[in-house]
């Protein structure tokens, strides 16, 4: 594979019908913090849409060089495979080359003061694709239900904004995990709802465990969050964040609570380590 700046056909079907997976990493300090859990996700995605995986240490090695020749460090890395170029119509085409771009640059940093006093969000009134219809623990490059919901935060000005399913259970944020703290437990809404297994999500589940604190994956309400000791987010790109109001509602003492503080420094030492 050459590393070259990308040009997308007109027929590649990740472009016409979402037909391609994403994921996004990050590298600190010039090492990609934990690309091999990113790389299991990628490849049972891509198992998941029958689209044919390069290689780990192959895709590590094109992010590697892609970062040096960018001259970056700490940065945004997301990597697009697309099932490749076919012709027009949804039926996927046998023997097609699947297309693989990377990009990459500095990451984003979010103002202090977010992490020091937490972040407005909102519930969305848009629901989750239920997995039955298209299963969210898959990373596809239809992020369309994600993008309507996202509309509602920004008009709002919110940080983010929630997705309920179905059912009314919280699932996540429209590019992060959501998590609230009860009774002195860590809760997160469970994958079969159709949440993405996010990596930070998972990094945060390991580090509440070897804290001793009690893990819970089960559905839960907006009630659930209106009444919750504390809230945060997590993702790649904002790492651990805490929530301080949600649909107007001040959580919990309305600052950063004590677990969400403990995990979110643990987390920081974690990256940093590695
Ligand atoms: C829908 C959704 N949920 C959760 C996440 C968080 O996943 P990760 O921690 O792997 O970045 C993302 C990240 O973009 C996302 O798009």
């Amino acid at each position: 594979m050459k590393l070259s700046l990308s040009k997308i056909s007109v027929f590649e079907r990740g472009y016409l019908y979402g037909d391609g997976i994403f994921d996004t990493m990050r590298s600190y300090n010039g090492r990609i913090f934990r690309f091999e859990d990113h790389m299991e996700r990628l490849k049972k995605n891509a198992r998941a849409l029958r689209i044919p995986a390069s290689g780990s240490r192959e895709l590590k090695g094109l992010i590697l060089k892609a970062l040096k020749k960018n001259r970056l460090k700490d940065a945004y890395i997301r990597v697009s495979l697309s099932r490749g170029k076919a012709g027009l119509g949804p039926a996927p085409v046998k023997g097609v080359e699947p297309s693989l771009t990377i990009i990459v640059r500095p990451s984003k940093v979010y103002p202090r003061h977010f992490y020091r006093k937490g972040v407005e969000i909102l519930i969305s009134s848009t629901r989750r694709m239920p997995p039955c219809a298209l299963d969210g623990k898959i990373k596809s490059m239809n992020y369309l239900n994600s993008i309507l919901a996202r509309e509602e935060a920004t008009r709002s000005k919110a940080f983010e904004t929630i997705l309920l399913s179905e059912e009314g259970y919280v699932t996540e944020g429209t590019c992060s995990n959501i998590f609230i703290v009860r009774d002195g437990k860590v809760i997160t809404s469970p994958s079969f709802l159709g949440t993405l297994e996010g990596i930070t999500r998972k990094v945060v589940l390991e580090i509440a465990e070897r804290l001793g604190i009690k893990i819970e994956l089960t559905p839960f309400t907006n009630y659930d969050i209106y009444t919750a000791e504390e809230c945060f987010l997590t993702s790649t790109g904002i790492e651990v964040m805490p929530i301080r109001i949600v649909d107007r509602r001040i959580i919990g003492k309305g600052a950063p609570g004590k677990i969400t503080q403990l995990i979110r420094e643990e987390f920081l030492n974690e990256r940093s380590r590695r």
